[in-house]
């Protein structure tokens, strides 16, 4: 993704209260913690927003699949590691307190087995009485096709909308995001499509991906915004 796009995208999810969230995680995951330390790896971290406010209480290092994103993070968190790498592969020599994958970047796991694998991945990072933290995408009950969304967002005197409509999901699981954008510049209005696809979750497959990986697991409802967040603690 180049340097303007990474530009768009946070201008996109500037309605997201980063600093909430992150404050609002921290006293979700901390009953569980029985590590002693601050260690935080933030998986899928995109362009570093969470670690930004979570870096003030742990020592934090992120982790993403795209390079551009990444170059956002470091600029926006100058001092703090970041890595390259896949959920499903990467392999740090470090072990953390915490683990963590937000926003529904999981769902980018398109088959249980990848899922499993990435949940498993993530767990062997983490230090006996750590946590993980898992933020999911919808469950298949909860997706309804036929509703149209759109976001719009200004990035000084450049004007962004971002438009989809929820389609039925593909053999009922995988949901292809249809993004429509308009980028209007002082020169031009450019427009872009992508297609993103992100697979439906049962709660009980999350379950037993944390579960296989050894986690002692709950399910908080609610979550930082009301997508429901997975907890699992290793054993000590
Ligand atoms: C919706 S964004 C969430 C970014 C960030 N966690 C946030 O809350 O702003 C999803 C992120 O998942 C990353 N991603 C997608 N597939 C991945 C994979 N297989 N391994 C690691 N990161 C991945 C994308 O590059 C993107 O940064």
């Amino acid at each position: 993704m180049d340097p303007t796009w990474v530009q768009y995208y946070d201008a996109f999810y500037s309605f997201k209260n980063y600093a909430k969230e992150s404050q609002d995680l921290i006293q979700l995951i901390q009953p569980h913690l029985q590590s002693d330390g601050k260690r935080w790896l933030d998986v899928a971290c995109g362009t570093g927003k969470h670690i930004e406010w979570l870096a003030r209480e742990f020592t934090c290092t992120g982790l993403d699949l795209e390079d551009g994103l990444l170059a956002a993070a470091r600029q926006r968190n100058p001092g703090l590691t970041f890595h390259q790498g896949d959920m499903r592969t990467f392999s740090l020599p470090e072990r953390f307190d915490v683990v963590s994958c937000l926003f529904s970047a999981i769902g980018h796991m398109l088959t249980q087995e990848d899922l499993e694998t990435a949940v498993a991945n993530m767990a062997r990072h983490l230090l006996p009485g750590g946590v993980l933290a898992v933020e999911p995408w919808f469950r298949p009950a909860d997706w309804h096709p036929g509703r149209p969304h759109m976001i719009t967002a200004e990035l000084g005197d450049v004007k962004l909308v971002r438009a989809n409509t929820s389609l039925p999901p593909v053999n009922e699981r995988i949901t292809v995001l249809d993004f429509h954008y308009l980028i209007a510049t002082p020169q031009e209005t450019q427009y872009h499509r992508e297609a993103l696809e992100l697979r439906l979750t049962e709660e009980a497959e999350m379950r037993a991906a944390f579960e296989k990986a050894g986690l002692q697991t709950t399910y908080e409802p609610q979550g930082i915004t009301g997508r429901g967040l997975w907890l699992g603690r290793k054993p000590q």
